[in-house]
């Protein structure tokens, strides 16, 4: 942890204590677990379980939040999405949940891993490796980020100076 100057503390790296982060669960450890879906009717696939679709979909979007307030920019863009391996599902009424931990953070560009469990049956439903985001500038292109470390706290949150 470190000390801001403004009485906030920042909780940097593999501090324990923040948030709902998952606490020395094996292969989970560090991650931060945000967002809890419900599956319903209209997420489901022929099968009757959980469309890999609507699972990515959710995915994309809670790395992108993951990835807005980690670089303090909205215009963040999917650059890669590696390996998706579907380990389990989910069916209609479990609930999940998607944890994301970021992994590197490029000049231009932040790495993140992904896992999905499903609440009910306790299982991991997937895991990605790698999603890289890729930070842009105002002409679309890639520019620094600057940022070398997670934050735990919302200080790079855009706008979150201004409300302050
Ligand atoms: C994102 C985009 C602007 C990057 O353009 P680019 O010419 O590859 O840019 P660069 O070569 O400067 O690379 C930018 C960053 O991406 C990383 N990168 C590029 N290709 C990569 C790949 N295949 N895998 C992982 N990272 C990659 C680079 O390492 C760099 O990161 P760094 O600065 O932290 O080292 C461009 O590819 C693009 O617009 N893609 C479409 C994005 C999009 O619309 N996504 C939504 C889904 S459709």
């Amino acid at each position: 942890m470190s000390e801001m100057g403004d009485g906030r503390i920042r909780i940097r790296g593999d501090a324990r204590d923040a948030g709902e982060r998952v606490r020395d669960r094996g292969r989970t450890r560090g991650i931060n677990f945000y967002t809890r879906k419900w599956v319903r009717p209209e997420d489901l696939n022929a099968n009757g379980s959980l469309f890999g679709g609507s699972l990515l979909r959710w995915i994309d979007e809670e790395a992108a939040i993951y990835a807005i307030v980690q670089l303090g920019n909205e215009r963040i863009v999917t650059k890669l999405i590696s390996e998706v391996n579907f380990e389990a599902s989910a069916r209609q009424g479990d609930l999940i949940e998607m944890g994301l931990i970021a992994t590197d953070f490029g000049r231009t560009s932040i790495t993140m891993r992904a896992e999905v469990r499903n609440m009910i049956t306790r299982k991991t439903i997937l895991t990605i490796e790698r999603i890289v985001f890729v930070n842009l500038g105002e002409d679309g292109r890639p520019a620094p980020h600057g940022y070398t470390e997670i934050t735990y706290d919302r200080d790079r949150t855009p706008g979150a100076c201004a409300a302050a």
